[in-house]
């Protein structure tokens, strides 16, 4: 039975990639230092999966996390904007220092395959949609070239080294288990924690800014596809549904699940975000025959049954 490593195991995408795993038959190491990350996120898993409580920051402690892996889910990030752009030096370590000691520490230990969690925000705010792979990327945050800046040592490590890399650039992913706490909660967990209390939601700009939003399962599936097709050689790809929905359309649908009829509270926009965002998957069905299964209606009426049940 293979091993699998996945870092960001305790965070919100990397615990549903934990769980697939277990699904498959497949051994689980998580390293995770828990900044973000919850251990309660793995509780009912926790007794299957071997934890490292770790930094990726830290050279041995990678090194060790590698050992007799067959496959690494690379999601360990800081994954905020906003902090990114408060704390530019830290999301540089964590995002782009820490990603080159795990494909070090994974070239040295014969890894055979290297899954990166990487970002759509690579693609900045140029005006032209859908956002295919071949266009010129635009960062706009420092957060944004920290992933990008990942990705081409991902691509490097597969030329350079032979280890089979592949970058995935996940748009906006939601789901259940997404934190909804803290200045840094991503929108569709930060609209459902507040609506469901009775209060307005926040929107950073008029609302009308669109975002491609894709549930977790089609991220799930595409990290399982990515660590089986044949061989790869540090490609990248977009993981997300090729729609896009506003933050007012999201507002109004919820409105419509939760039978409120909540408006929002509109303050100035943030820097660093981008006014649309949508995904041209076509490469990505090619490469890994990924399909998006869940499409946006049914991922929020999911999430909101769990954050129901959670919060
Ligand atoms: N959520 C999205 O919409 C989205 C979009 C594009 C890309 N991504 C990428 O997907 C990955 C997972 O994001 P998420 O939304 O699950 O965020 P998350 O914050 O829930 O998960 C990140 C995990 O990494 C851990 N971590 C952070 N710094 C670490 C360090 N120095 N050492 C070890 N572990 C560390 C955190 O504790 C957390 O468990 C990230 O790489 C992120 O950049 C997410």
């Amino acid at each position: 039975m293979s091993l699998c490593l996945v870092t960001g195991g305790a965070g919100f995408i990397g615990s549903h990639i934990v769980r697939a795993l277990l699904a498959k038959g497949r051994r689980v190491r998580v390293l995770d230092d828990l900044s973000t990350g919850k251990r309660g996120n793995l509780d009912e898993v926790a007794a299957e999966i071997e934890f490292i409580e770790g930094d990726i920051r830290d050279v041995t402690t990678v090194e060790r996390a590698v050992r007799g892996v067959d496959a690494v889910f690379h999601l360990a990030a800081r994954a905020s904007v906003p902090r990114s752009v408060k704390e530019p030096r830290a999301a540089h370590e964590v995002n782009v220092t820490g990603t080159l000691n795990l494909l070090i520490a994974a070239r040295d230990a014969g890894v055979r395959r290297f899954v990166y969690s990487a970002s759509s925000s690579a693609y900045g705010d140029t005006p032209v949609m859908p956002k295919t792979v071949e266009m010129r990327p635009v960062p706009l945050s420092p957060y944004a070239v920290s992933k990008l800046a990942a990705e081409h040592y991902c691509a490097v490590w597969s030329h350079v080294y032979g280890l089979q890399t592949i970058s995935l650039r996940y748009f906006n992913v939601f789901g259940p288990r997404q934190d909804p706490h803290g200045p840094y909660a991503a929108v569709i967990p930060a609209f459902v924690s507040r609506m469901l209390r009775g209060q307005a939601p926040v929107i950073f700009g008029d609302g009308e800014q669109s975002r491609d939003f894709c549930f977790i399962e089609n991220v799930v599936q595409a990290n399982l596809l990515a660590a089986d097709v044949g061989e790869i050689r540090g490609e990248v790809v977009n993981v997300a549904c090729g729609e896009r929905t506003t933050l007012n359309e999201i507002v109004a649908d919820l409105n419509k699940l939760l039978g409120t009829s909540l408006r929002p509270v509109y303050e100035p926009p943030r820097a660093g975000d981008v006014k649309h965002s949508l995904a041209d998957i076509s490469t990505t069905r090619k490469v890994l025959g990924y399909e998006p299964r869940v499409m946006f209606p049914e991922g929020l009426r999911r999430s909101i049954e769990w954050y129901k049940a959670n919060l």
